[in-house]
């Protein structure tokens, strides 16, 4: 690329949380192809915003433009703010909402990287729809190996003109201009289970069915007269705590998610009463010997990516948060082999059950 305001090579960019394996980026072609089309729209002045900058790429390089910025998860806040800070970039210079607040009013330009869940990519739409101007325009990128095309069905609903760039280094973005009349969508998917009816938000995990893996775990889960504090790690739209709540409406649970829409979504779901919800990646506002019962279902991939770090990292905070006597119950997908990381953690690890496809941990 020319050196030009939005130069790639001006900011260092790191991950968060670190990783250990060299092929993953904090960036890739698809965001140096988003500031690559933004520059050649050579505007000085404008104003923007900018949807799904995992680790602050684009939140430094357009930073001089003073954008708004959607954060959906909390990891991803603090890689921008790590990322801001360690290039003497301020915070104060930008504004930084929620997925779920109103959009500021007519902005000009949208800056968005598609996201793995196309319901999360027809939600932003639609709420750019409705807070563009007229002649605002949304550039979003992919990775071609993504491509799929209902991102273009999509983008068709909400804009008359829908252009796709060449491919560069297999990479791709779709320049969208004249937005449609506004239409209303809703942005909430209803899932039916077990004569429950659980709702979230577009872009929470596992929205057509309750997650197969859960069904299973929650046939097995039998809480003990002592469980009266339990954690619900990477809580999603809160489904197990719904089952521990449902047998035993007295015990208080914790809820804790990096994801904001599944937090949001998890407070549609579950009787408020004894719940304490927590937006955060994690465990550190817990104290020690905390939980008599921590529940999961845990995270393996991110987006397109597929790491168990975070998962291994999030075992040993549940160890240092466990009472004395306490369990860990966990389900996963026996490809995942959890047990080689969690017999290194836990003095000891037993099969509750499984199956074909899944299996249920208990950790002490
Ligand atoms: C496999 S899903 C399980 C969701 C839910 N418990 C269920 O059974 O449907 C994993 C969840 O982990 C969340 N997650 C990813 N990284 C996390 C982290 N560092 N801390 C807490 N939650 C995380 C994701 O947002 C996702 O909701």
């Amino acid at each position: 690329m020319t050196d030009n305001n939005t130069n790639i090579n001006k900011y260092t960019i790191t991950r968060y949380p670190k990783t250990n394996n060299q092929s993953l980026q904090a960036w890739s072609a698809a965001d140096e192809y988003l500031l690559k089309e933004f520059d050649s729209l050579s505007l000085e002045k404008t104003k923007m915003t900018i949807f799904n900058d995992r680790f602050g790429f684009l939140t430094c390089h357009l930073h001089q433009f003073f954008p708004t910025i959607i954060l959906n998860y909390k990891s991803q806040e603090k890689a921008i703010f790590q990322n801001l800070e360690s290039n003497d970039l301020k915070f104060s210079d930008l504004n930084f909402t929620t997925p779920l607040e109103a959009l500021p009013e007519q902005l000009d330009v949208a800056i968005l990287r598609v996201p793995k869940s196309l319901d999360l990519f027809r939600m932003q739409l639609f709420q750019l729809s409705k807070s563009l101007d007229e002649r605002g325009i949304v550039l979003a990128s992919f990775m071609t190996k993504y491509f799929s095309p209902q991102i273009l069905s999509i983008a068709n609903e909400f804009f008359e003109k829908v252009e796709q760039s060449k491919a560069w280094k297999k990479s791709r973005v779709l320049i969208l201009k004249n937005k449609k009349r506004e239409k209303d969508i809703s942005i909430l998917h209803s899932i039916v289970f077990q004569n429950s009816i659980y709702q979230q938000y577009f872009g929470v995990f596992s929205a057509k069915n309750i997650d197969y893996a859960s069904q299973f775990f929650i046939q097995h889960l039998k809480l003990k007269e002592g469980d009266q504090r339990v954690l619900d790690l990477a809580s999603g739209n809160g489904v197990l705590s719904k089952a521990v709540q449902l047998q035993s409406p007295n015990c208080e649970i914790h809820l804790m998610d990096d994801s904001f829409l599944a937090i949001e979504s998890s407070k549609l779901n579950l009787n408020p009463k004894n719940v304490f919800f927590h937006f955060s990646d994690s465990m550190e506002m817990f104290k020690d010997n905390f939980f008599d019962l921590v529940i999961s279902n845990p995270p393996f991939h991110f987006e397109h990516e597929t790491n168990i770090e975070v998962a291994v990292r999030l075992f040993h905070e549940v160890k240092r948060c466990l009472k004395n006597g306490g369990r860990f119950e966990l389900v996963a997908s026996r490809h995942l082999n959890f047990k080689t990381h969690l017999i290194k953690i836990f003095k000891e690890v037993n099969v509750v059950s499984e199956n074909n496809k899944f299996i249920i941990y208990e950790c002490f």
